[in-house]
């Protein structure tokens, strides 16, 4: 089978890769607006489209079984028609919504998937652990980090996931499973991560690797 990724060159779709290599048993191609510079591993094929423009992603379906895909636009404008073309080739979608569509809410890009015909799975992560990449300039700056969680002793409690876990994603583009081909809600990774960790030891840990410590000067949230 052949499987397109795309986010390819990002966080999770970089780990979603990884794990269909392992499983060798789906050609893999990768969506990127710039296939040049995308640093995909051997044996990928890097395919140039973008997902602001659905059309341009035809030339990369065909062939294709099963589709990651992860939304990164303020806009969900693009989703339907995107969906329209996955569905003339694809038979399968992985979806990674975003919170951050503004005229679309979760619940609403995930019904979009659902309506779409396509076997689906939705996958509705909590905050990526990758975020406290963000700090890294902050912190080589000095000893004041700005962002929602960067108080130590913070009110948040929540759990941030390994990016690594969102991407488990991979064995449902494989229809292999519990997980079958019938259509399925994933809902956050289930309630036991592989490693997860709570806001506030992200923060000590930080603590403990930069040796200084890191306090907020309170300009939340980000
Ligand atoms: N961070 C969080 O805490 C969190 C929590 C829940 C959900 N999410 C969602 O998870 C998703 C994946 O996050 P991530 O950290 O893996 O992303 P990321 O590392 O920021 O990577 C963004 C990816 O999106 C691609 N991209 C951007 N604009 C594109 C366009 N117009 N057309 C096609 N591809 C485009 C980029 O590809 P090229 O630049 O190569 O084209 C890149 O591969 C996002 O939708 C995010 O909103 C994030």
């Amino acid at each position: 089978m052949t499987t397109l990724v795309t986010g390819a060159t990002g966080n999770v779709g970089r780990q979603v890769i990884a794990q269909l290599l392992d499983a060798s048993d789906t050609a893999v191609r990768a969506v990127t607006r710039n296939p040049a510079a995308a640093g995909l591993p051997d044996g990928v094929v890097a395919v140039p489209a973008d997902l602001a423009e659905p059309e341009s992603l035809d030339g990369c379906l065909r062939g294709v079984d099963a589709v990651f895909l992860m939304w990164p636009l303020h806009s969900g404008e693009a989703l339907p028609a995107v969906l329209d073309v996955i569905k003339r080739h694809a038979h399968r979608v992985v979806f990674l919504g975003s919170g951050g569509v503004r005229d679309l809410t979760m619940d609403q890009q995930q019904e979009l998937i659902a309506q779409s015909g396509l076997e689906w799975t939705a996958i509705r992560p909590s905050t990526f652990a990758v975020n406290a990449l963000w700090w890294a300039e902050q912190i080589r700056a000095g000893d004041v980090v700005r962002g929602v969680y960067g108080e130590l002793g913070g009110r948040f409690t929540g759990h941030l996931r390994h990016d690594d876990d969102v991407a488990e994603a991979g064995g449902h583009l494989r229809c292999r499973g519990r997980y079958g081909g019938a259509s399925t809600y994933f809902p956050a990774m289930g309630g036991r991560p592989r490693r997860r960790l709570r806001v506030n030891s992200v923060t000590v840990i930080l603590v403990a690797a930069t040796g200084f410590p890191i306090v907020s000067n309170g300009q939340l949230p980000m």
